[in-house]
């Protein structure tokens, strides 16, 4: 397993095995690795077989965190990255640094990348410039690893939804596929924000998981208004005292626009607050 630093090697790289035929699958991270992004490695390697490369890159975005998000004391351990990455096939881990992707010489660093409609509700509205810093640095990401396919989390179901818009307006030639959640047994879905619970809140953070399915389970055999619905869950939630809700939308899975009327095949995303910590979920009902 090889480990570049540099964007520019990175790209040589990428040149090379495009030259060679060799398939590329690619899954970006923010590290901190757990069995959910490994999923996504194993997927990619389905996805490009025994003789291509798989690349995940290993990098804490700056610019898709707001002023009062956890930038700083996002969880990072490189070594055991590394370890995760080297016994799940990982063939190149791309992990640059600040400078190597917003350079500061030469003039400074100043183009944005921006989906200006799916990213406009649910994680948009609460974190109003968090996709525009995604989306920015996927782009640049693609064009330093120049994969055939990239693998993306249905965890993150707006955030992949985002990505395959730039992909499909501005003809990144990239394949998404996009896998599914991975959870721990009691139905916490896989974070690496997860770390950052008391036990208390880890005990309580089971609720989203568990909205999600009560929410399935009440329009299984009808139609709900979305609001009734929403009024249930607010109160379902509350009942765990460390648990403060930020959004809970349902919504169309293709446009992201919210519906009033709820049924099978719509889409429930929330987010909930335990102390400082931002935990999303979502589901197709
Ligand atoms: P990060 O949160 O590290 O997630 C990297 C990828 O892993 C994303 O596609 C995410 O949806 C997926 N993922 C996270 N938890 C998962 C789970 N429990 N099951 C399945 N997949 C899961 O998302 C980002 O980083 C960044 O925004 C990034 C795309 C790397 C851009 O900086």
């Amino acid at each position: 397993m090889r480990i570049v630093k540099s964007a520019a090697v990175m790209q040589q790289l990428a040149k090379r095995w495009q030259a060679q035929r060799r398939r590329v699958g690619f899954v970006p991270t923010m590290g901190y690795l757990h069995e959910g992004h490994l999923s996504l490695v194993r997927r990619a390697r389905r996805a490009v077989g025994p003789r291509g490369i798989v690349v995940v890159s290993i990098y804490v975005n700056p610019t898709q965190f707001g002023p009062k998000e956890d930038l700083s004391r996002y969880p990072r351990d490189f070594p055991r990255d590394k370890k995760l990455c080297r016994a799940a096939g990982v063939d190149v881990i791309f992990a640059p640094d600040d400078h190597e992707m917003y350079p500061q010489s030469s003039g400074g660093y100043s183009t944005i990348v921006a989906e200006e409609s799916l990213s406009r509700g649910m994680e948009g509205a609460s974190r109003p410039t968090h996709f525009c810093g995604v989306t920015t640095v996927v782009a640049k990401l693609f064009n330093l690893v120049l994969p055939e396919v990239a693998v993306f989390g249905a965890k993150d179901f707006q955030q992949a939804a985002v990505v395959q818009r730039m992909v499909r307006d501005l003809d990144f030639p990239v394949k998404i596929i996009v896998a599914p959640t991975h959870r721990e047994p009691d139905g916490l879905a896989m974070s690496s924000r997860n770390k950052y619970l008391t036990p208390e809140q880890r005990a309580q953070a089971t609720v989203l998981h568990e909205a999600l399915q009560l929410a399935a389970k009440l329009v299984k055999r009808k139609t709900v208004s979305s609001s009734a619905l929403k009024a249930k869950l607010s109160q379902f939630i509350a009942r765990r005292p460390a648990a403060r809700v930020d959004y809970i939308e349902f919504f169309d899975p293709q446009t992201l626009q919210p519906v009033e009327k709820a049924a099978r095949g719509t889409r429930l995303a929330l987010a909930v607050f335990f102390g400082k910590t931002r935990l999303i979920d979502n589901a197709q009902l």
